[in-house]
């Protein structure tokens, strides 16, 4: 058996560490990600000690270059981590002897705990990544709102079961994804605020019985708030789990964007040609150019809606307070992150450098029969009932079927064989466009509505510029 050197912590043991249990324990390789959050919040504890004299003062300065010059260490690739030396805090801590000697270094962490440390150096990590996120799903939005100004003039079919069913701008499809992206970064927000109070001065589980600043330390790390419970704080990772809900959502509606544009680019839809350098092809057969960015994205929203089970899982049945267990929330943070963050920034271009095929789409807008709620509801106008019109139209479909005809090729009194309610008038009815602009109300898809959607859209961008 392997045994490992002395521990910062290793005071009341006799036998060292086996190195399979330090291998299997340590978290330094994945939170080491949290080192910027851990000399943040490091010095901002050494600052409040030295305020409230709970350590010398003359040791604050030292303790905040140390901190500092291991900030550099690290961000040029110089820092040495240690499996042996477990996590980012005892990483930290130990290079802080190193420099600033063990007598002043040992002083840091008085009064504090790896527990509330890592409760702080995480909430402190998430709060900057969702930032982070939101400002990319912002981006994001921007992109579908430029595109549905320069495309405002393209109609295509909409779907109801993936049948056609009524035509619609395809700047409205657009707008719908608009609105999904809005509350995902708006939700990202809300969990943002529930992060926003510091869990410092918690200690291991109780408490301290050293009289800490924590609000000053709190305000200095920008939190606006402190955290009630002790115990609750050091063993909370709700907002870990919140955001990678937030993240799952996110990522579920991308995967249905994505499912459409791996329909829309098919030979069969030719709705849209997405650029050659997003896509690759096949080492077997020539003629093919493959989607596999948006399908990647599709396959790729696994993790994260495996993440958050995965973290869900680690929290279950945890008694009170902080168990090892939670040292695995980070990992599962961490993919799901990378992989919003991949994924949002391969869409913006993506969906920017997106040809669309407005001939195609249009024709097929007039396809399908997709006028036939605009002649009911013609119908209804000259006083049928709803259900009776429904099924006035549904025989003219049958007939137009029977027949191979589509609705223009009927001739006014073809079409008063179906209802003597039928005049002239119905033929400005029957082109996709007017059916789109039929749509003339609040949150319909009429070019007027859609326009001024495109308008509010950019309202808010500019309201929520972070
Ligand atoms: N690496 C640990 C984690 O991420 C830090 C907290 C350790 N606390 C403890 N009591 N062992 O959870």
């Amino acid at each position: 058996m392997k045994k490992s050197t002395q521990k910062l912590w290793g005071g009341r043991f006799s036998a060292p560490t086996d190195e399979l249990v330090e291998e299997f324990t340590a978290s330094i390789n994945f939170d080491k990600r949290l080192y910027a959050e851990d000399i943040a919040g490091s010095i901002a504890h050494a600052t409040m000690l030295g305020r409230q004299k709970i350590i010398p003062a003359t040791d604050v300065q030292p303790l905040i270059d140390g901190l500092e010059q291991i900030r550099n260490e690290i961000e040029s690739g110089e820092f040495a981590f240690s499996i042996a030396l477990e996590d980012i805090h005892m990483n930290i801590e130990s290079r802080l002897g190193e420099i600033v000697g063990p007598e002043i270094a040992g002083r840091l962490h008085t009064g504090r705990s790896r527990n509330d440390q890592v409760a702080l150096d995480f909430r402190l990590y998430i709060r900057r990544q969702l930032l982070n996120v939101e400002e990319l799903v912002y981006d994001f939005i921007k992109v579908l709102v430029d595109k549905a100004e320069t495309e405002i003039d393209v109609i295509m079919p909409g779907f109801t079961h993936l049948q056609q069913a009524q035509p619609v701008l395809f700047a409205h499809h657009l707008l719908a994804y608009v609105e999904m992206f809005k509350r995902d970064a708006e939700r990202l927000g809300d969990c943002r605020k529930r992060l926003d109070y510091s869990p410092l001065g918690s200690g291991a589980l109780a408490g301290s019985s050293f009289a800490l600043d924590r609000e000053s330390v709190a305000r200095d790390l920008g939190f606006s708030g402190v955290t009630a419970n002790s115990l609750d704080a050091v063993s909370d990772r709700d907002g870990v789990a919140e955001a990678l809900f937030d993240f799952s959502l996110l990522m579920i509606h991308l995967t249905r964007f994505c499912e459409e544009l791996v329909l829309w680019s098919s030979v069969q839809f030719n709705f849209i040609t997405l650029s050659d350098s997003f896509c690759t092809g096949s080492s077997i057969m020539p003629q093919k150019k493959n989607p596999d960015v948006p399908e990647l994205i599709r396959g790729k929203s696994g993790r994260v809606v495996g993440s958050l089970v995965n973290l869900l899982i680690t929290l279950k049945s945890l008694p009170l307070a902080y168990n090892k267990d939670m040292q695995e929330d980070k990992e599962p943070f961490f993919d799901a992150l990378d992989t919003v963050v991949g994924s949002l920034r391969i869409m913006a271009p993506m969906i920017n450098e997106m040809r669309v095929n407005k001939e195609v789409m249009a024709r097929q807008a007039g396809a399908g029969f997709s006028t036939a709620t605009e002649i009911a509801d013609y119908l209804v106008r000259k006083g049928l009932p709803f259900r009776s019109a429904h099924a006035v139209v549904g025989k003219a479909v049958a007939f137009c079927e029977a027949h191979n005809l589509i609705f223009t090729d009927l001739s006014i009194s073809q079409w008063l064989e179906f209802s003597d309610l039928f005049a002239e008038d119905l033929f400005v009815l029957l082109s996709p466009i007017d059916a789109v602009d039929a749509k003339d109300l609040y949150g319909g898809t009429a070019r007027i509505q859609v326009a001024e959607q495109i308008e509010l859209a950019r309202k808010y961008l500019d309201s929520v510029k972070v």
